[in-house]
């Protein structure tokens, strides 16, 4: 039996599902955020600091290569996953609510040039999106499922990822694993995470970033600070931004995904594909690969099968 059947934290049925809003001290109001609109104000920024991120190219190129092109990824943001692999020759279509993240993303694909594979990119919703084609692979990369905050966005989107899905298409997501120990103390301390050439030319920009955990709704918000130094080293600006999101628990997802017309084919506690086991340490990723389930084709060999035990 595979170890992501028997995932179990209790933690995870003592949240809501709705969230509501405790403060607690020295937390920031209650924030009602769009996730559109949080990554409006940080597109310019997100390259340098959280974009950075590389440890889920090699296997995210990996799987595309095996299903094939054109890929669909969810929450495409200004292309950093994109680009990578068109640049060994895979289609990419990808959707994001953010208009901000796609402008970068289009800047992005002017300056990178032509690449072997195509980078297309529409604003929509990955709650309620058609595009009138199907796709082999999805993606939902670098915690994007994570900006579902109702487990019936939750649902919602991934209804709309299996419509795009062909027949056993796949759906690969990534996010973090709950790290208990952080949940429990409820933040953690300010950390520099990056520093990197402000886009506007003026300076270095550091960037850092702490962040709340609530149990109630199961909320993680990320304060991330942007300070720029002059050629001195002076500070010159700051500005802090928040990415409200909701965590999710490794034993939360199998049900989520069979509810929702799929079958788990893979549980991944890295992207070095060990197996998950729920107790991974923070900043610990977990990985899912499903599998659409055809609804219509297992009806039809259910119907078969009727009728080949009635000797029809
Ligand atoms: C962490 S970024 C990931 C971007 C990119 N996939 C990457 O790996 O760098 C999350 C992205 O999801 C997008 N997003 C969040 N909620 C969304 C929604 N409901 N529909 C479409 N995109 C959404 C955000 O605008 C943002 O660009």
């Amino acid at each position: 039996m595979r170890r992501w059947h028997r995932l179990r934290s209790p933690a995870a049925n003592a949240t809501n599902d709705e969230g509501g809003c405790k403060r607690i001290a020295g937390a920031s109001p209650c924030p009602t955020p769009t996730a559109a609109g949080q990554y409006d104000l940080i597109a310019e920024l997100y390259d340098g600091y959280p974009g950075n991120y590389l440890d889920d190219v090699v296997f995210f190129a990996e799987e595309a290569k095996r299903a094939g092109s054109p890929v669909l990824e969810v929450g495409v943001g200004t292309g950093r996953l994109a680009f990578c692999l068109a640049g060994i020759g895979i289609d990419v279509v990808g959707i994001d609510s953010s208009a901000e993240m796609l402008r970068v993303l289009e800047r992005k694909r002017r300056q990178v040039g032509d690449l072997p594979g195509r980078v297309e990119a529409v604003q929509a919703d990955m709650r309620s999106f058609k595009l009138d084609r199907r796709f082999p692979l999805a993606i939902v990369a670098f915690r994007t499922f994570l900006y579902l905050l109702t487990k019936a966005d939750q649902r919602k989107a991934l209804g709309a990822i299996g419509r795009h899905l062909q027949p056993e298409g796949r759906l690969i997501m990534s996010f973090f694993v709950p790290p208990k120990e952080l949940i429990e103390r409820g933040r953690t301390e300010p950390q520099e995470m990056a520093r990197f050439a402000s886009p506007g030319g003026d300076g270095e920009v550091v960037a850092s970033d702490w962040a709340e955990f609530r149990a109630r709704g199961q909320r993680v918000i990320s304060h991330i600070a942007y300070e720029w130094r002059d050629a001195d080293g002076e500070k010159t600006r700051r500005i802090e931004r928040e990415l409200v999101a909701r965590y999710v628990y490794p034993e939360e997802v199998p049900p989520l995904l069979e509810g929702c017309g799929y079958r788990v084919v893979a549980a991944y506690g890295g992207f070095d594909r060990t197996e998950l086991t729920g107790q991974e340490q923070a900043p610990g990723e977990q990985v899912w690969v499903a599998e659409r389930v055809d609804g219509d084709a297992n009806r039809r060999a259910a119907e078969n099968a009727g009728r080949a035990r009635r000797g029809r």
